[in-house]
């Protein structure tokens, strides 16, 4: 089988990695790729953003699968290119990829299905903004309606701070998103999902979203994630696709926009059981990295099942029994205007994954995005595995570069129940 992967960022890596070591595959391209994909996949250029280009490029490599891991492309229609040229694609159509484009049409699915979320109202003008904000209260939850990397959103105590994002966004022309504040540890359940309506999840991962340890300073596209969750019930992923994940799948269906491809649950574990924060149309970065590193079925059989609509078929997943965490080592300046053409030493290690790398002319690799490594380590359980993903951090050297000290930290100490995990 060959496969061609859309991407370059660490997800996209890990996915390569995990697709390349699958016997069934025969060869593999990524395009554009990275330093790192550039190890595993013949890396061939394309325009990701224009879906005839990927689809001609699908063609051209005689591809048998083409996975397309960001959101820009399968929300510009991508996959429906790739499946108008007679070739397989994981990956959802421009219009059920509308789950993440438009958080207002999320909203709207979420409602019809009885999906429990956030109590939402879009505010597309100026004058309506202050009664708005005054109805939710502390914490302001202020969001970009369209596709922001997570970087749209801001939570905040202060109600200057929260009308100022909102009248940016405003005075830009952008409707803005209000939500209620979700109490309660976060966590991101991926489901592979096929136009069968089949619900298949993957293990439960817990992403860092602020840049800081503690969780303080702005958000970030993922500055770390672990998995599996210790303080989380055994019933989870099971309890979530059937009051959440299976209702959306289901209503999408009744739109006639079915989903194919990965469906991400992005959640809150409140008092009230799991409540939605946001779906995203594919694999997530960085919770991909330890999701993917603890899967022990072959991946590349998985998303042509998943493609092809046979999901049901498949056998049960079968996992290690260990943990995985990810470090983000990220750029000066992230997840502000990144730093970019620093010399990067010490990335050779197969547990590093590339995200913002390139090799230079000189063959240096040097940095070229906002997030620059994903650093991993497994093990026996969470603290074995942070102990390997840190020891490799300290090998990278990045000048400048900045990374979160505490990933899966307080789930270690799983007495602490749910709290622990946030
Ligand atoms: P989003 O882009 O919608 O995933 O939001 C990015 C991050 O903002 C989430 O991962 C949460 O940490 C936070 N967030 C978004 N919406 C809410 C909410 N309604 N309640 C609490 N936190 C939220
Ligand atoms: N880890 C957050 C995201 O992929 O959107």
């Amino acid at each position: 089988m060959r496969i061609l992967v859309i991407g370059a960022g660490a997800r996209e890596h890990a996915l390569v990695l995990a697709l390349a070591s699958d016997p069934i595959v025969t060869a593999m391209a990524c395009a554009p790729g990275n330093a790192g994909t550039a190890a595993a996949a013949e890396q061939v250029g394309v325009d990701v953003a224009d879906p005839a280009s990927v689809a001609k490029l699908a063609t051209a490599w005689a591809a048998d699968l083409v996975v397309i891991g960001p959101e820009g492309p399968l929300v510009a229609g991508a996959a429906d290119a790739v499946r108008a040229a007679g070739i397989a694609c994981f990956g959802p159509s421009a219009g059920a990829a509308r789950i993440e484009g438009s958080k207002a049409f999320a909203k709207e699915v979420m409602a019809v299905a009885g999906v429990p979320t956030a109590r939402s109202e879009l505010v597309d003008n100026p004058g309506r903004l202050d009664a708005a904000l005054r109805h939710f209260g502390s914490p302001w939850v202020v969001k970009d309606d369209r596709l922001a990397a997570g970087k749209g959103v801001v939570v905040t105590e202060d109600l200057e701070v929260a009308r100022a994002h909102a009248l940016t966004l405003l005075d830009g022309g952008h409707p803005v998103l209000l939500e209620s504040f979700l109490d309660g540890p976060e966590f991101s359940l991926f489901c592979l999902v096929d136009t069968r309506r089949t619900v298949v999840p993957l293990l439960p991962a817990q992403d860092y979203k602020r840049v800081g340890d503690g969780d303080v300073g702005p958000n970030t596209g993922g500055m770390g994630a672990y998995a599996p969750l210790p303080w989380a019930p055994e019933s989870l992923a099971a309890d979530v696709v059937a009051r959440i994940v299976q209702p959306v799948v289901d209503e999408l269906a009744r739109r006639g926009v079915p989903f194919s491809g990965l469906l991400y649950a992005g959640l809150a574990l409140t008092t009230a059981g799991p409540q939605v924060i946001e779906f995203n149309c594919r694999f997530g970065d960085p919770e991909t990295q330890v999701v993917l590193s603890l899967l022990r079925t072959p991946l590349a059989g998985l998303l042509m099942a998943t493609a092809t609509a046979t999901l049901a078929e498949q056998p049960p997943l079968d996992w290690d029994a260990g943990a995985a965490v990810v470090v983000v080592v990220a750029a000066e300046g992230y997840p502000g205007l990144p730093r970019i053409g620093d010399v990067i030493t010490g990335s050779g290690d197969p547990g590093v994954l590339h995200a913002g790398a390139r090799r230079r002319h000189d063959g240096a690799v040097v940095s070229a995005g906002g997030r620059v490594l994903s650093v991993l380590g497994a093990g026996v359980d969470l603290a074995a595995a942070r102990k390997q993903a840190y020891e490799r951090v300290d090998q990278v050297h990045l000048p400048g570069g900045h990374y979160r000290r505490d990933i899966g930290l307080r789930a270690t100490r799983r007495a602490d129940g749910p709290s622990a995990g946030a």
